[in-house]
């Protein structure tokens, strides 16, 4: 699909068939991730392939995954970050934020829906997975075939800010 085409389209699902997704399509969501950009190329990243219906359950107690059939959870070790010489931005929560945006971009040109959920306590989905002390969850996406139509691609023109809010050129003199 063409770039811009495809990122119009993608929008956040929160209704999900129960279905289970393919392997074929998992892979190629993961596949997405791979070649994303880290710091420093760095990939210090894990990426949790939740589709066990326990472990889903006990998420759903501490977090809105919207009945969604899997939810991917990409974590990154904090005493293993790319430290920049001059500034001291969290570069696991940046890198991991370009590879679920990676993910969420093969999810919908496979036409899976899926939604980005920060809203859940560290602890509580650490505990769910008995991940080791360094290891920091950093975003879950739930994915799923969805039960409700992709948005209409023409609602950016209200739902999102004009170019001439968002953007200022600093061009060379005439
Ligand atoms: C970093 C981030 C965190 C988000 N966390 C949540 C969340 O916890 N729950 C949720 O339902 N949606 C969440 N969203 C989805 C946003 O609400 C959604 O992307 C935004 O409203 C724009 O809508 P759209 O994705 O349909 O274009 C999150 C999105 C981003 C980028």
């Amino acid at each position: 699909m063409e770039f811009l085409t495809l990122a119009k389209k993608r929008c956040s699902t929160r209704s999900f068939k129960k279905q289970a997704i393919l392997d074929t399509e998992i892979t190629s969501i993961l596949e997405a991730a791979r070649v994303a950009p880290t710091n420093g190329n760095i990939q210090n990243f894990h990426i949790y392939v939740v589709e066990d219906r326990d472990l889903l359950a006990q998420f759903a107690e501490h977090a809105q995954i919207y009945n969604a059939p899997l939810v991917f959870v990409v974590s990154y070790d904090k005493e293993k970050i790319f430290k920049s010489a001059i500034n001291a931005n969290d570069t696991g929560l940046i890198d991991t934020s370009v590879i679920l945006t990676h993910m969420m971009l093969a999810a919908t040109d496979l036409k899976l829906g899926s939604v980005w959920i920060n809203y859940f306590k560290q602890a509580d989905i650490k505990a769910v997975l008995k991940t080791g002390p360094s290891e920091e969850i950093a975003h879950l996406l739930a994915v799923g075939y969805p039960n409700v139509p992709f948005k209409d691609q023409k609602r950016h023109a209200k739902e999102r800010k004009p170019l001439t809010e968002l953007v200022s050129y600093k061009r060379n003199p005439e």
